[in-house]
């Protein structure tokens, strides 16, 4: 199947809408708050650090920049969907803000922000939309001045393991190489895993690869810091959100109660997160 690029899936006036309407929803059973957690752990590092001049990629609707703006920071934002920068553009004037705090780029390969001239860029879910993520982190690593940071957020693989889905099939499959095992093994290991969740039997709310569009594969919170360390970052802090108290298929059996018990687990440095989190955030300061 040909996937679509994330910025023109989020160009749709429906994404659009759901990005600027999300941070405003807080009720649990509206929809799970991942984003407001997520959004938490970038404020405190940022009172942490207090860098002059920070910059979100992929800015969105600015919902978040508006937020961090308003706690005094100096911040600027971009994206590449043209709709979502009109939107952070009426958000920032509802908010009493210039809209020229936002502006239409690629983070893929940022034209309008200079070389060394950043102390602090965000990504909030937005770097592993990239077509190749390694070069945008040296494309964006470029940006921050000596010691700057770099922090963002990424998608946690070895969240397959507790889904007890197909996505956990296809993550044994590979750590097992079951490809390889002779065919009296593979039957015995396939009745094992049959019963798991099938994803698409169930009625959940489509995750972003069930939407086609183009995202890298999740990364790995126990190999990252070696993978920064090769492009120059060092990873000083690895923080977990959106935990999953349960197998996901709860959650179409009492969706309130699944949202609930999930969120009472929130917190970003339990180890838990490892395996419970879908997402995880990294703190990483240029080296080189
Ligand atoms: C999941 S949304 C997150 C938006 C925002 N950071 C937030 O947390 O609300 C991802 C955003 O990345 C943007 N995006 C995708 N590819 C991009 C690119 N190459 N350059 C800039 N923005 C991009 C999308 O248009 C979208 O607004």
């Amino acid at each position: 199947m040909k996937k679509t690029n994330a910025f023109q899936f989020f160009n749709k006036v429906s994404s659009v809408k759901e990005y600027s309407d999300m941070y405003k929803k807080l009720r649990l059973d509206l929809r799970y708050p991942a984003n407001v957690k997520r959004e938490q752990i970038f404020v405190k590092l940022l009172k942490k650090h207090k860098p002059k001049k920070i910059i979100d990629a992929g800015c969105g609707t600015g919902m978040p920049l508006i937020d961090i703006k308003k706690k005094g920071f100096n911040i600027i934002g971009y994206d590449k969907a043209k709709n979502m920068v009109s939107e952070a553009k009426e958000n920032l004037k509802s908010n009493g803000l210039s809209p020229d705090l936002v502006f239409y780029d690629n983070f893929e390969n940022p034209k309008k922000v200079k070389n060394n001239s950043v102390d602090c860029i965000l990504g909030m879910g937005a770097f592993y939309y990239a077509k190749n993520v390694n070069k945008t982190l040296l494309n964006q690593k470029k940006k921050l001045k000596k010691n700057g940071r770099l922090i963002f957020s990424l998608r946690n693989r070895l969240f397959d393991i507790i889904t007890l889905n197909n996505y956990t099939k296809k993550f044994l499959d590979e750590i097992y190489e079951v490809k390889k095992l002779k065919k009296e093994w593979k039957n015995k290991y396939k009745n094992l895993t049959k019963n798991f969740t099938d994803r698409k039997k169930i009625k959940l709310e489509k995750n972003i690869d069930e939407e086609g569009v183009y995202n890298h594969i999740p990364h790995n919170p126990l190999t990252i810091t070696d993978e920064m360390t090769k492009l120059g970052l060092s990873v000083e802090g690895i923080y977990f959100y959106h935990f999953h108290a349960f197998p996901p298929l709860f959650e179409t059996f009492d969706k309130n109660y699944y949202r609930k018990i999930s969120w009472k687990i929130e917190n970003p440095l339990d180890w838990r997160g490892f395996f419970l989190a879908s997402t995880f955030i990294i703190d990483c300061k240029k080296i080189f």
